[in-house]
């Protein structure tokens, strides 16, 4: 099959190379010149565990392009896939489906033989309709049809994720789309991977709940955490007694500073608009909205009554500031409100992240960076971990009281034992757990 992906960012770039390692032809098209140009290179733009070999291997193999001209890089194509950005618009929480559109149209001008037109992209319910009036309304006698085809790969584990997924959930109404989309995934369906095939409003709609369904799930056992704390019980062994009940499932049950990244909180607020747009509400997501954004302002507070009630002078040593370990994606993560709200209360922050200095540095502000957690802790008064890579899980916690001028472990994550940290001379703060 002749692929074309447009978007080359972290949904593209990843689907790109994996449909090239399934044996496809694929040109990843981007209009970022800067970005296919370093592509070209062999070097991936983006943190993503296993990318760079998996991409290199399939460019060797002639089997893997890219292009920042649509034009040429969909030349004999069969299946086009619209995988560009869809991130909230600024003042009103819809998605912006500017570039989702700017590509159908791109893409009407090239239709040459039937073309299956897909959107990985995430879109709002509606949107593939609307994909598919404009490529009409640009190309009258256009052969087409469009596929809705969203994708749920997690960064940081986005080969594993799209190589074996859970299920793949397409949108169609035409037989030839149908056998267009059995070929593009056929190592999947030679793996019996389950095939959610629907009408284009339905799996539309799949893609938000789930991503809202997971973010309540995370949300819940947020606010469990907090009234453990004031019971006296530990959130671990209580989402542990929970999730193995097979109707709640243990995954997603880890308490934090709340979740962040590219995909839950614009995906859950586009979700609310949607439902608003159409008076039927959904309460549920509306509150997890507004939890979370609570949840990661409260994160600074906990901080900083955990040193005593302020932390003025103070040398706060921050662990991890990407939204998750493993990327590095800095999109809505706790971090970006967590830092600003204790500089503002007078700390000085050192910083020290594995991957996430190069977006970090112009998004967190006056503050410094250590090579690791060892030199983070020189002279700190007080230890923040906001993200739990695993560099930050095995700390030698003697060098680390050596190191540290106070006494004071935060831990957002839950990553340390407490008996462990509290043997160490250390005063340990964590979420949900007395
Ligand atoms: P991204 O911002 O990393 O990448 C988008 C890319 O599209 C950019 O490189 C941009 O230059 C390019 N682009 C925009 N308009 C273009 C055009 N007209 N022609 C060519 N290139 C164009 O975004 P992402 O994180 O990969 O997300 C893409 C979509 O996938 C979003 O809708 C997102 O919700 C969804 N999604 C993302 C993830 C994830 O983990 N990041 C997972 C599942 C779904
Ligand atoms: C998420 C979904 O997991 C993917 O299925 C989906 O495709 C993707 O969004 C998307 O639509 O873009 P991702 O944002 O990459 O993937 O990362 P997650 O692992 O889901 O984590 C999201 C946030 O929730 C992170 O800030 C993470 O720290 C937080 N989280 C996650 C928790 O606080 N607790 C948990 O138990 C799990």
């Amino acid at each position: 099959m002749r692929i074309a992906m447009i978007g080359t960012g972290y949904v593209g770039l990843v689907s790109g190379v994996c449909f090239s390692d399934f044996g496809h032809q694929v040109v990843c098209i981007d209009r970022d010149g800067e970005k296919i140009a370093r592509l070209d290179r062999g070097e991936v733009p983006i943190y993503e565990p296993g990318l760079e070999a998996l991409m290199r291997k399939n460019i060797a193999a002639g089997r893997l392009t890219f292009s920042t001209d649509l034009a040429a890089g969909m030349k004999d194509a069969e299946a086009v896939f619209i995988s560009v950005g869809t991130p909230a618009r600024r003042g009103d929480g819809h998605a912006d489906l500017s570039y989702v559109y700017a590509a159908a149209e791109a893409i009407a001008a090239q239709i040459d033989d039937y073309l299956v037109v897909i959107t990985k992209s995430t879109v709002p319910v509606g949107t593939n309709r609307e994909v598919a009036r404009r490529i009409r309304a640009a190309r009258p006698e256009a052969d087409f049809d469009v596929v809705s085809n969203p994708e749920f790969l997690r960064e940081g584990a986005a080969i594993e994720d799209f190589m074996r997924p859970d299920r793949i959930v397409v949108g169609l109404e035409s037989d030839r789309a149908r056998a267009v989309i059995a070929e593009v995934y056929r190592p999947l369906f030679l793996r019996e991977t389950p095939i959610i095939q629907t009408g284009l409003e339905s799996a539309e709609m799949i893609k938000y709940a789930a991503n809202a369904f997971l973010a309540t799930k995370i949300t819940f056992i947020n606010e469990i955490a907090d009234l453990c704390e004031k019971v006296g019980a530990d959130v671990q062994s209580v989402a542990r007694g929970i999730g193995l009940d097979r109707r709640i499932g243990p995954k997603f049950l880890h308490a934090g500073p709340g979740y962040g990244g590219s995909c839950f909180p614009k995906d859950t607020l586009a979700l609310v608009e949607t439902a608003r747009a159409h008076d039927s509400p959904v309460r549920i997501v509306s509150t997890v909205v507004e939890a979370n954004e609570a949840r990661k302002r409260a994160m600074a507070g906990k901080i900083i009554a955990a040193a005593g009630g302020s932390v003025a002078g103070k040398r706060i040593a921050v662990l991890g500031v990407t939204f998750k370990p493993n990327t590095d994606d800095m999109r809505e993560a706790p971090s970006l409100v967590i830092v600003p709200a204790l500089r503002e209360a007078g700390a000085e922050i050192v910083l020290c992240d594995p991957q996430g200095r190069k977006e970090g540095e112009a998004l967190l502000g006056e503050a410094s960076w250590a090579g690791g957690p060892y030199e983070a802790a020189e002279s700190a008064d007080i230890l923040v971990l906001i993200t739990e890579w695993n560099e930050f899980r095995a700390l030698d916690f003697g060098r680390i009281r050596a190191a540290m001028k106070g006494d004071l472990i935060v831990d957002l994550r839950n990553v340390y034992l407490p008996a462990e940290v509290r043997a160490a001379g250390f005063s340990y703060v964590s979420i949900g757990r007395s």
